[in-house]
C-alpha cells in the first residue's frame, strides 16, 4: 500500500469507530502539536544535485544495531485505540513488533509487563525498553534489570510522563507515576551496563544534567507526542541548541514526525535518529504488521530520495546548511 492509502484506510477505520480524534494526542489545548507542525513546515531545503551521481545511502548504526535507516517506532504501550477497536488480542504489541522486525528496525517498548516484553522480543527485532517513572523505585529497578537480562539493546526511562494519562480529553490517571530526582535517576543509570536513555528532554538545562550528572548515553528530545505540556517548544527549534550543548551523546527525536522530509530536517539539525508513534499506530490499524513494515519502508525511501536531492550521500554527511528557514 502507498502512504496515502495506508493513512486514509487507517483513519477510516478510526472514524467508523468514532475515535479518530484519539490520534491527535495533546494536553489541554493541543497547541503543541499545531506549533510543532508549523515550525517543522517553516523549514525548507536547498537542493544540491551536482556531484557523483549516486543515490544516497540511508543505513546507520544505533545501539550497536545496523539499521536500514535512522527511523524507528517510538516507545509504545498497549493503546486505548487498539483496545477500543478490539481487533487484536493482548499483547497486540507483539504483532506490531513483527512488522518492525520485517522492516529491519528496532522495536521500542514503553509500559509493559515482563511477559509482554518477552513476547515482543520473540518477534526478532532488537528491542529498546523505556520504563515508566513509577512512584515505586524498586519496580523501576526491577524492570531495568529484567529488560537487561532478557537482552534488550538499551534501556531508559521517560521523565515527562508523571501523569498516567494527560491527553486532552482524559482525566489524570491513578497516581502510580511521579517525578524523579537526579539522585534517583543516577541510581537507575547505575543499575545497568546497557546504554541508558532519558526520554522527554526538551531543554538544554535537562540535556546537560542528563549527560553530566546522570550519565545518560542517549536522550530523546520529545514532547510525548503532544501530551507533556501545552505550548511545548517545537522539537526542531530546540534541537540545534541541545545538539550544541551535548554533541557527544546520542540524540533521538520524536513527536509529530510524519514524512521523510520531516526526518531529514531532524537529522540535519543534529538528531541521530527519529522515532514515530501515532503514524505507525495508524499504519498498524490500517494493515496490521504489514502496515507497520510498509510505512517504515516508505519513510526510508522518502528519506533516501530527499537525501539524494540535497546532496547528502550518507547519514553522517547530512549537515545543517541544507536547511533554509522560510
Ligand atoms: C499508542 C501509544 C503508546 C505510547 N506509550 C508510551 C509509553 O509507554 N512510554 C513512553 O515513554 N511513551 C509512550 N508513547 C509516546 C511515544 O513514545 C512518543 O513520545 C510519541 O508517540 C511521539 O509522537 P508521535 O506520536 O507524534 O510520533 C506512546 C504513544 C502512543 C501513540
Amino acid at each position: 500500500m502507498r502512504y496515502d492509502e495506508i493513512v486514509s484506510k487507517g483513519l477510516g477505520i478510526l472514524r467508523d469507530a468514532g475515535i479518530e480524534h484519539w490520534l491527535n494526542l495533546g494536553a489541554e489545548t493541543q497547541s503543541q502539536n499545531r506549533l510543532n507542525r508549523e515550525y517543522m513546515d517553516s523549514l525548507t531545503f536547498e537542493m544540491r544535485l551536482l556531484g557523483d551521481g549516486q543515490w544516497a545511502d540511508t543505513r546507520t548504526v544505533l545501539f550497536g544495531v545496523e539499521l536500514p535507516a535512522p527511523i524507528m517506532p517510538a516507545a509504545l504501550t498497549a493503546s486505548r485505540v487498539i483496545t477500543k477497536l478490539a481487533r487484536w488480542e493482548d499483547p497486540w504489541l507483539e504483532l506490531f513488533a513483527s512488522g518492525v522486525a520485517k522492516a529491519g528496525s528496532i522495536m521500542w517498548v514503553g509500559m509493559s509487563t515482563p511477559y509482554e516484553l518477552q513476547r515482543i522480543m520473540d518477534q526478532g527485532a532488537p528491542v529498546v525498553k523505556i520504563v515508566k517513572p513509577y512512584q515505586d523505585n524498586a519496580e523501576i529497578l526491577h524492570q531495568i534489570k529484567d529488560a537487561e537480562a532478557r537482552g534488550v539493546v538499551a534501556v531508559g526511562i521517560d521523565i515527562d510522563a508523571m501523569y498516567l494519562e494527560k491527553a486532552f480529553d482524559e482525566k489524570p490517571g491513578p497516581p502510580f507515576l511521579g517525578p524523579k530526582s537526579i539522585a534517583e535517576l543516577q541510581t537507575f543509570r547505575d543499575a545497568t551496563s546497557l546504554p541508558f536513555i532519558l526520554k522527554g528532554v526538551l531543554s538544554v538545562h535537562d540535556a546537560l544534567i542528563a549527560r553530566d550528572r546522570i550519565g545518560a548515553d542517549c536522550i530523546v528530545v520529545s514532547n510525548h507526542g503532544g501530551e507533556a505540556i501545552d505550548y511545548a517548544v517545537p522539537i526542531l527549534k530546540i534541537l540545534p541548541e541541545i545538539k550544541a550543548a551535548v554533541p557527544e551523546i546520542t540524540i533521538l527525536v520524536d513527536s509529530g514526525f510524519k514524512r521523510g522530509t520531516d526526518i531529514l530536517k531532524a537529522l540535519a539539525l543534529g538528531a541521530h535518529g527519529v522515532c514515530l508513534g501515532q503514524l505507525l499506530l495508524l499504519a498498524f490499524v490500517a494493515n496490521g504488521a504489514q502496515g507497520v513494515a510498509d510505512m517504515l519502508g516508505i519513510l526510508t525511501e522518502e528519506l533516501r530520495r530527499n537525501m539524494s536531492l540535497t546532496g547528502c550521500k550518507t547519514v553522517t554527511a547530512i549537515e545543517p546548511s541544507i536547511i533554509r528557514p522560510l
